[in-house]
């Protein structure tokens, strides 16, 4: 998520615009930039990397002015550099943007035919140079604001100056956080409270479609579709630290509940909902080249192998084609059979880890197509791969990765209609099934997260266990794993992931009263055969914890406890599942004390064989 900082009053902007966006740098960006407007004249200053980059820049050559915007980019149009970083300037017309613009294709294609030139791959210039458009056709800055926000789609957090009405700051949000900080005759503007916190704790927080204009020491709020608004003002009282994760008690929990929000910052302009397909604008392979793979191999580490692994049920299920699910480390050692009918599929949270990147290499070296699944923007493993699907989960703080993963799925759904679709394996009717499934998917998340109360009370039964075991069919096999690694990785409590099916093979003989076991038992095609492992497991004295069907508790009365999941959803279930999963582990390591957010021995990226 990008950060945005602005100010407005009688102290030099430059200092309180950087100590701002210094205060948004835990949520991890790979460019800054600032803007102040000084005797009407506009000065922008950027620089790729670090905050320190721009730092030194100004310490030689400070920007003077008491008006300006500053931002940290977290890219998701347009790699990392200095061109794509904001601000992004218009004719007089300056701005910085968090958020992602759907319809930005059309309209940059529409003000390049009315003359405009863009110098940058970003989404946001487009929203520069709309307003720069309706103020060559007589609006003036805020009539062009509000034109310009009734033709862009998507999501955004704005702050735009003008040199044209120095005195003028507007800000408005759609989508995306923004607060405006009150001070007595200054005003702040910001994506998240850590960043004005220290200057005020007066906040007002923007609602969807709302807007503010900030001029000669008055703020005045409004709909865009200009009705004032009576803001009240929040007092805020958290302590700096509080208020980076929000008010959550660790980065992780945070970063469970923003879930419903990455889902939709990761569907955000690729559902194609008419045609019953998607727009994977980085894909970057033709339809004939994803209709002449013979299979698939789908490589990673860790969670994101737990990802790929559901991927396989989609892709083998709806796209009828071979798929397999390698260990990137043993991928990568094994002289692979993989060659120019093979499309290898890299996921990676942070595209950074040594063994998924070496299987890549291994992988292009056998001549196979490389896709990246990835969460960062520009990192080794997409741009050393063909084509990317970018999950934008935003920066994912907590070594034990949740909004990640859950994206990682939808990415898989995305890719899934694809394929499916461009090798005919799929009608568009069962394609628009599953986008119908993927629209109601932040809702259903939403939902399940209700669960948390219901979820830490169990974890107070359970914090004391030295073993788990977690057992699944089908899909729900790969959310069983997902959840022993999440529990071992946070409590170091001993967690076993297995196929339910395999209990007689071998775990039965673990089952004792002292070993809780976790079976998620939806109503799907395995529900008989799951309920019959549950009873292997209670007939043997062990503790079931099921997590069942909304309306199924009953079925459920020998089983220790039951978590029942408050919706139900059809192909999505493994996202759905995985919320208690993450919970669990969550609630039983801060009740047995871990450090959550950087849990012994962990790094969040294995940069290192
Ligand atoms: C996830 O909770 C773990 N922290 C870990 O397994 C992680 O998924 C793995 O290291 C892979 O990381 P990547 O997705 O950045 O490649």
């Amino acid at each position: 998520m990008c950060g945005i900082v602005g100010y407005t009053g009688f102290q030099s902007a430059q200092p309180i615009i950087m100590e701002g966006l210094k205060r948004l740098e835990y949520r991890g960006y790979d460019s800054a930039g600032i803007c102040t407007v000084y005797n009407g004249i506009t000065e922008i200053r950027r620089r790729e990397g670090k905050l320190s980059n721009l730092a030194e820049s100004l310490n030689k050559e400070p920007l003077s002015g008491k008006i300006g915007i500053g931002h940290t980019r977290w890219a998701t149009h347009g790699r990392p550099s200095e061109t794509n970083a904001h601000p992004h300037q218009a004719g007089s017309v300056v701005l910085v943007h968090n958020g992602i613009i759907e319809n930005y294709p059309l309209l940059k294609k529409t003000l390049i035919e009315y003359g405009h030139t863009f110098k940058s791959d970003t989404d946001t210039e487009v929203i520069a140079h709309l307003i720069e458009h309706w103020m060559k056709q007589g609006d003036d800055f805020e009539a062009a604001v509000r034109h310009t926000l009734k033709e862009v789609r998507g999501a955004y957090a704005l702050c735009i100056l003008c040199s044209d009405e120095p005195e003028m700051m507007i800000a408005a949000k759609q989508g995306s956080p923004l607060v405006v900080g009150i001070g007595k005759g200054e005003y702040f503007v910001a994506s998240d409270i850590p960043a004005i916190l220290q200057q005020t704790r007066w906040m007002v927080f923007l609602e969807d479609g709302e807007m503010v204009v900030l001029t000669n020491g008055e703020a005045t709020f409004s709909s865009l579709a200009g009705g004032i608004l009576d803001k009240e003002p929040h007092h805020i009282d958290w302590s700096p630290l509080m208020a980076e994760k929000n008010g959550f008690r660790h980065f992780m929990l945070k970063e469970i509940f923003e879930q419903p929000t990455s889902i939709r910052d990761t569907l955000a302009g690729r559902l194609l909902e008419e045609e019953g397909d998607v727009y994977l604008e980085n894909l970057n392979l033709p339809d004939e080249e994803l209709q002449g793979f013979s299979r698939i191999c789908i490589v990673a580490c860790g969670t994101s192998w737990h990802a790929g692994l559901v991927g396989k049920f989609l892709l083998e299920r709806y796209c009828r084609i071979p798929v397999e699910v390698d260990i990137a480390s043993e991928f990568r050692y094994r002289n692979p059979m993989v060659d120019c009918d093979t499309l290898v599929l890299l996921i990676s949270q942070s595209g950074e880890t040594a063994d998924t990147l070496a299987a890549l290499r291994e992988a292009h070296r056998q001549g196979a197509s490389c896709i990246a699944i990835c969460n960062v923007i520009g990192s080794s493993i997409p741009r050393e791969s063909d084509g990317v699907i970018y999950t934008h989960a935003g920066p994912e703080i907590g070594v034990a990765s949740t909004k990640a993963f859950v994206t990682q799925l939808v990415a898989m759904y995305l890719l899934t209609i694809r394929l499916g679709r461009v090798r005919c394996s799929i009608t568009r009717e069962q394609a628009c099934t599953i986008i119908e499934e993927l629209v109601r998917l932040p809702g259903l998340v939403e939902q399940t997260l209700k669960l948390d109360g219901a979820v830490e009370q169990l974890a107070r039964r359970f914090q004391h266990v030295r073993d788990f075991l977690f057992l699944g069919r089908g899909d729900s096999y790969p959310i069983a794993l997902e959840g022993a690694l999440k529990l071992k990785e946070l409590s170091y409590i001993h967690a076993e992931g297995y196929p339910a099916g395999e209990m007689k093979h071998g775990p039965i003989a673990l089952i004792d009263e002292k070993m809780p076991v976790v079976v998620l038992a939806l109503r799907d095609r395995h529900y008989e055969k799951v309920v019959s492992n549950m009873e292997e497991v209670i007939s043997r004295g062990g503790q079931v914890i099921a997590l069942c069907s909304k309306g199924d508790a009953e079925q459920f009365s020998r089983a220790t406890a039951v978590i029942e999941m408050p919706q139900d959803a059809g192909i999505t279930s493994p996202v759905l599942l995985s919320i208690p999963m993450q919970l669990l582990a969550y609630h039983i390591s801060v009740l047995r004390g871990s450090d959550v957010d950087q849990p012994r021995n962990l790094a969040k990226s294995v940069t290192v064989e």
